[in-house]
């Protein structure tokens, strides 16, 4: 039982019982009043509890409303907060303008069918909140791009060695931003948030499953569950989306290059629940009608 339940009971059983402590402690301190001595003192005493049942039910809806209205505004504040601080990294990627809004869907899709169905739904339901706070972190996932001169982040055609690894550097700038981020919240509020989860995935997203990617070099499952579902999302928007350096692949192309990949850049659990995922192909499709 919560602690809010907890509480509510006990403010309604107090309220439902305070006739009837009334009438004892009249009995108690009076010679001349004796508890429930008539029928008509147990029917004023019943009405009494009927009534102030009601009075605590109505007060108490009016809390939860009132508490929800709450929640609801500051998930609200929360999510317009994340969007302004990714739009800062998207803000000099123009082409990508898009690529974190459908990563979010993508994301979305793909959470909410492994978590009603597979080996790893009994972890994503353990967890509070899980799919939106996984769409929060995967709209994070490249902040840490804000520190990458725009003359590597821009340059059209291939990257040399060492341009690559100041790029590589955006998963570890990314995940020290939200790591202090993530910090000052919980000193503040004394809980955990998405910041947690968007921390985890700016580090890992470019992890492989075979251990071949970075910036850590890990692999399998020790590469965090949010990181291994956004990086697939996360490549199949990049190959199927017009960039600087290369023009879209169909649908068809990605999912075979996915297919591909199963077991060696992505988590096979995870590929297969994308690969059956027709929800992603028919946006894509939306998407680039035209
Ligand atoms: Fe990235
Ligand atoms: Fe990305």
């Amino acid at each position: 039982m919560n602690t809010r339940f907890k509480k509510y009971l006990l403010f309604f059983i107090i309220l439902c019982f305070a006739p009837l402590f009334r009438e004892f402690f009249f009995g108690m301190v009076s010679h001349h009043h004796q508890p429930f001595a008539t029928i008509e003192d147990i029917l004023h005493t019943v009405l009494e509890i009927v009534i102030m049942g009601g009075l605590a039910g109505v007060l108490i809806f009016l809390d939860i409303r009132f508490t929800r209205d709450k929640f609801k505004e500051l998930r609200v504040t929360q999510a317009v907060a994340i969007e302004t601080l990714a739009s800062l990294a998207e803000y000099r990627d123009a082409e990508t303008s898009q690529h974190l809004q459908r990563i979010g869907i993508f994301v979305k899709i793909l959470g909410d069918k492994l978590k009603k169905d597979s080996p790893y739904s009994g972890y994503m339901r353990s967890q509070f909140s899980y799919i939106e706070d996984l769409v929060h972190a995967s709209v994070l996932h490249d902040i840490g791009k804000i520190a990458v001169p725009d003359g590597i982040l821009l340059k059209p055609g291939v990257l040399t060695d060492e341009e690559f690894d100041v790029i590589k550097t955006h998963t570890t700038i990314g995940s020290d931003i939200l790591t202090s981020a993530d910090l000052q919240f919980q000193k503040r509020v004394g809980t955990q948030s998405y910041l947690t989860l968007a921390l985890t995935v700016a580090r890992a997203h470019h992890e492989k499953w075979d251990g071949s990617g970075y910036p850590d070099g890990l692999a399998g499952e020790n590469i965090p569950l949010a990181a291994r579902i956004v990086a697939l999302c996360d490549v199949y928007d990049a190959v199927t989306s017009d960039r600087v350096y290369k023009k879209a692949w169909s649908h068809e192309e990605a999912v075979q290059m996915i297919r591909k990949n199963r077991g060696r850049h992505f988590d096979p659990v995870i590929t297969d629940a994308f690969l059956l995922e027709e929800k992603i192909f028919e946006i894509t499709k939306r998407e680039y009608a035209g």
